[in-house]
């Protein structure tokens, strides 16, 4: 796919009008980690700000933020400096010109914002669902694991994306952290996507197995927002703190990415 397919594409990933009265939000979420949250949360990010759309990416790791790594960027300020009570959340907002959308960095290797008290969390959620009134699509690219930061975004976001690849141990790390967001949430919309796989049935077979257990076993039963394939430039873009988009924009992953943007 061209460049100039994917610019070409707004109409497709226009958002109507009312955008900021919905909810906004998409949380990117997994269960196990090293699954290409962080990644696919970049790379829908810059989708759809080439598309004319007004976006934030919001780095929802609080224990291991590295949206800013991803991206090259250096920020004045992060999240830490937030949770700190130092600024309010909207002068964290820093712009990734390369991209053509804004980003709240979070803070690596501290562990008291991972700890922070429900209460500070929810402020914070509650921020975010403000500023959020100002962007058409706001992504937060969230932490591994079950724990009470992950949850409380996971569960209050319009859209939760849940990643995983055809690994077993992310199979059952997706069906635990599903069972889990349920339980708090049973109207949630969870669409699945499936990451990093050899080809497209392979993907839609691993699908197939998470969508039967969630339905037989929580009577809930995610939808598939795509599969995304295996790809070596994946690896390279990220290596050189650069988005896919811009790098390699006829990648393979790159095109199944803009397919699920064109659902979201
Ligand atoms: N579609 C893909 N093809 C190849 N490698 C991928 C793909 N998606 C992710 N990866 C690899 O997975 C690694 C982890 O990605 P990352 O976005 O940091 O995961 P997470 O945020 O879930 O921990 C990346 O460094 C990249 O090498
Ligand atoms: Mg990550």
């Amino acid at each position: 796919m061209s460049i100039s397919r994917i610019i070409s594409l707004p109409s497709k990933l226009a958002v109507s009008d009312n955008a900021a009265s919905r909810n906004n939000l998409i949380a990117v979420a997994s269960g196990k980690g090293g699954v290409g949250k962080t990644w696919l949360s970049v790379s829908l990010a810059h989708l759809f700000a080439k598309a004319g759309q007004r976006v934030l990416l919001f780095d929802g790791d609080l224990g291991l933020a590295n949206v800013d790594i991803q991206l090259g960027l250096i920020t004045p300020y992060d999240l830490g400096a937030v949770i700190a009570g130092k600024i309010p959340l909207t002068h964290a907002i820093a712009p990734c010109k390369a991209g053509g959308f804004d980003v709240i960095a979070g803070r690596s290797g501290s562990g008291s914002l991972a700890s922070m008290p429900v209460s500070r969390l929810q402020m914070m959620f509650d921020d975010l669902r403000l500023v959020a009134q100002q962007y058409d699509k706001v992504i937060i690219d969230l932490g591994a694991g079950v724990e009470r930061a992950v949850r409380l975004f996971a569960e209050n976001a319009g859209k939760l994306l849940v990643v995983c690849s055809d690994e077993p141990t992310s199979l059952t790390d997706a069906y635990a952290f599903i069972k889990i967001i349920v339980k708090e949430n049973p109207k949630i919309d969870i669409r699945v996507v499936v990451n990093a796989v050899l080809s497209v049935r392979e993907g839609e077979r691993t699908f197939a197995t998470l969508q039967k257990a969630c339905k037989g076993f929580l009577n809930y039963t995610p939808s598939l927002a795509g599969i995304i394939r295996k790809d070596a430039r994946v690896r390279d873009a990220i290596r050189s703190q650069t988005s896919i988009i811009t790098t390699y924009p006829d990648a393979d992953a790159v095109s199944d990415v803009l397919k699920i943007a064109q659902t979201l």
